[in-house]
C-alpha cells in the first residue's frame, strides 16, 4: 500500500513559460479537493534551499490561468546539483512536512526532481519549456503560446519586409532546439528555416535561394533563425552585401516567452497539473508527466532523459517544398 501524501510541495524551475500558473493552478487545486495540502516553493530549487515556502489555498490560485509567466517565480540554482545541496532540499521538504513534490520545468529541472526522489520525497515532475525538447512528451507547456507569438510576429515583420522589397532573417528562441523555428518557417511561409539540428552553416545556398526568388518576382524573402545559430545580424549584413538586396535582422527574443497562455496551454497544463498530484496519491516518484500518442501518461525520469528527439526529416523536408 503506498504512503499516504499528506503534503505536496509544488515548484517551478528553469526557463519560465507560459501556462505554468495553470499547472500550479491544477496542482493546488486537485491536491486541496483530494484532502492533500499544499506549499508553493518560490523560486525554483534555490528558494527550496532558502526555504522561502508557503501555505498555497485555492484562492491564492484564482485568477491567475490566464496569466504568463509564474507566480511562484523561478530561478537557476547551481547548489541543487551537488549532492550536499539535493540531501539539504529533501531535508528542508521533510522539515515543513512535504512529503509529495511536482517540479515543473525541463531536462535539467527533471535532474532535480530525480534527486529529490532518491533523498526520499516522492517527486513528479511536469514538461514546462517553450522549446518543445523534452523527449518523452508531443507536448511542452508553453510551447503553443510561445510559437503563436512568434508567429504573429513574423506576419508582421513580413508585411514590411514586403513592402521594402527586403529579406528578413527572424531569429526566434531555441538555443538547442528548432522547433520553434521549424512550425514558424512552415506556418509563416518561410523561405528558408535554419535550426541547429540541421544547419550546415552553407550560407552561399542561402544566398543563391535568395537571388532566385528574386528573379521570380518574390518581393520578400524571409529566413527563420533559431537561436542556437544565431548571429542574425552579421548574417543580415553577409547576406545584403553578397546580394545587393536590403537586408534586416529582427531578434524576437523573450517576447516569445512571456504573455497570456492559449487555450491549449491552459487546457493542458491543467491537466498535467491534476494527472501529477493523482499519480502522487497512488504512491509513485521518480516519474514524468508527458503527452504522447493523444494520452496523457508518465514515465520513469531516467527512461524519460534517456530518450531521443529529433526533427522530424518529412516535416522538414515539407518546410522547403512549400517555400517555393
Ligand atoms: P530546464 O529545467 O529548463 O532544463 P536548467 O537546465 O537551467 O533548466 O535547470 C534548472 C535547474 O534545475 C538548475 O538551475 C538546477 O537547479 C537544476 N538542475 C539542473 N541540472 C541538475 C542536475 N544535474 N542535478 C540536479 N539539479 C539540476
Ligand atoms: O526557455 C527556453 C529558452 O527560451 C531557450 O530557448 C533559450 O535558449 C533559453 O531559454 C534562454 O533562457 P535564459 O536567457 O533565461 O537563460
Amino acid at each position: 500500500m503506498a504512503k499516504e501524501i499528506k503534503t505536496i510541495g509544488v515548484l517551478t524551475s528553469g526557463g519560465d513559460a507560459p501556462g505554468m500558473n495553470a499547472a500550479i493552478r491544477a496542482v493546488v487545486r486537485t491536491a486541496i479537493a483530494r484532502g492533500i495540502k499544499v506549499k508553493g516553493i518560490k523560486k525554483g530549487y534555490m528558494g527550496l534551499l532558502n526555504e522561502e515556502i508557503i501555505d498555497m489555498e485555492a484562492k491564492n490560485v484564482s485568477d491567475i490561468i490566464q496569466r504568463g509567466g509564474t507566480i511562484l517565480g523561478t530561478a537557476r540554482c547551481l547548489e541543487f546539483k551537488t549532492p550536499e545541496g539535493q540531501k539539504r532540499g529533501a531535508d528542508i521538504c521533510r522539515k515543513h512536512g512535504i512529503d509529495g513534490m511536482v517540479v515543473v520545468g525541463g531536462d535539467g529541472s527533471y535532474r532535480g526532481a530525480q534527486a529529490l526522489s532518491r533523498n526520499g520525497i516522492n517527486t513528479i515532475g511536469l514538461p514546462g519549456t517553450i522549446d518543445l525538447d523534452i523527449a518523452c512528451t508531443d507536448y511542452t507547456i508553453g510551447f503553443d503560446t510561445a510559437v503563436n507569438t512568434a508567429m504573429e510576429a513574423i506576419d508582421r515583420v513580413k508585411d514590411t519586409s514586403s513592402s521594402h522589397e527586403r529579406c528578413s532573417i527572424i531569429e526566434v528562441m531555441g538555443r538547442d532546439a528548432g522547433y520553434i523555428a521549424l512550425w514558424c518557417g512552415i506556418a509563416n511561409g518561410a523561405e528558408d528555416i535554419l535550426i541547429p539540428e540541421k544547419y550546415d552553416f552553407n550560407e552561399q545556398m542561402i544566398i543563391n535561394n535568395i537571388i532566385a526568388n528574386r528573379k521570380k518576382g518574390k518581393t520578400h524573402h524571409i529566413i527563420i533563425n533559431a537561436e542556437g545559430i544565431g548571429h542574425s545580424t552579421s548574417m543580415a549584413r553577409r547576406i545584403e552585401a553578397a546580394t545587393g538586396i536590403e537586408t534586416r535582422a529582427t531578434i524576437l527574443g523573450y517576447m516569445q516567452r512571456g504573455g497570456r497562455p492559449t487555450c491549449k496551454d491552459r487546457y493542458y497544463a491543467s491537466i498535467m497539473g491534476a494527472y501529477a498530484v493523482d499519480i502522487l496519491r497512488e504512491g509513485k516518484t521518480n516519474r514524468v508527466v508527458a503527452y504522447r500518442q493523444g494520452q496523457f501518461t508518465d514515465f520513469d525520469i531516467e527512461e524519460a532523459l534517456n530518450m531521443k528527439k529529433s526533427v522530424d526529416e518529412y516535416q522538414f523536408e515539407v518546410a522547403h517544398l512549400l517555400s517555393v
